[in-house]
């Protein structure tokens, strides 16, 4: 098992540590050779704390885990809150050939492996919601943050997500949501959370490798049939207007939004999708 030396704050003495490092290696399998974990009791943010690892020369693969994010960050400038034993915080750095204009559409990829890997655990039916969000009967089971990292040699991706295992207290990502989803309410049964870690490890290896060689034209067909509102009306809103609204086919090759108009079909870059009322 490969190992990152950089000095982090240690577990707290009285707090055992929530990850044991062997069971995660064995029940990955072998794409936790592709990786090196470091785990950390406590840390603000995955992401920023992989950001900066990734400054100081962290190579592709090095994977952040925490077991309590202090000030844990969401998209477009969103706090994201968990707990420590009801969520799963996490980051990995993915290096990626090509240029940072090759990864548009690497979200999306994202949230294929994390539906496929949650299938694989016994969560069925979890669906996306372009471009980051993952749902269960359409409230937000974990959303996917990535930045982006360039170097002499290329661009990396930190892709940090998180994971809702228990049925959450109310929290702020979860403000709409009168009937809060965690994974233990879904599949049914008490959540192992080295067994959903290596599931999604193993996951995003595989996905990733295939987006590197194909882009997201090579996944497209796969994100079709889990996107939420596929085939359905939708409305895109940007700072809260309605800014196109038709019916959600699908996604591009470079995972832009595709919104069937009166007037055609609309690529949309981004913006906040949310289902236009059935008349
Ligand atoms: C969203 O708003 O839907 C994205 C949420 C992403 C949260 C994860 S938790 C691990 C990583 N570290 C962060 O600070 N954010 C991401």
């Amino acid at each position: 098992m490969a190992t990152f030396r950089i000095r982090l704050p240690l577990m707290t003495c009285c707090n055992k540590p929530l990850l044991d490092q062997p069971i995660l290696a064995r029940l990955t399998g072998s794409a936790f050779s592709r990786l090196q974990l470091v785990h950390i009791g406590e840390c603000e943010s995955t992401n920023s704390l992989l950001l900066d690892l990734a400054e100081k020369g962290a190579q592709s693969g090095t994977l952040v885990v925490t077991d309590r994010q202090t000030a844990g960050r969401g998209s477009r400038g969103r706090q994201w809150v968990s707990t420590p034993t009801g969520s799963l915080t996490f980051s990995l750095l993915w290096r990626f050939s090509g240029g940072l204009e090759k990864l548009s559409g690497l979200s999306l990829a994202t949230g294929i492996a994390v539906v496929e890997a949650l299938d694989h655990v016994g969560a069925k039916n979890v669906t996306l919601k372009w471009p980051n969000d993952i749902l269960y009967e359409d409230q937000k089971l974990g959303g996917i943050l990535i930045e982006l990292h360039a170097d002499a040699q290329g661009a990396m991706a930190v892709i940090g997500i998180g994971i809702n295992l228990e049925t959450p207290p109310a929290i702020p990502q979860y403000a709409t949501s009168l009937q809060p989803s965690g994974l233990d309410v879904i599949i049914g049964a008490p959540i192992d959370r080295h067994t959903v870690l290596a599931a999604l490890l193993a996951k995003l290896v595989e996905v990733f490798d295939q987006f590197d060689q194909t882009g997201f034209a090579g996944l497209k067909e796969r994100w079709e049939k889990y996107n939420a509102w596929q085939n359905r009306p939708v409305a895109l809103l940007r700072d809260g207007k309605v800014e196109t609204q038709g019916v959600c086919r699908g996604a591009d090759e470079e995972g832009l939004l595709l919104i069937e108009t009166d007037q055609g079909i609309e690529h949309c870059i981004s913006g906040d999708l949310s289902l236009r009322a059935l008349c």
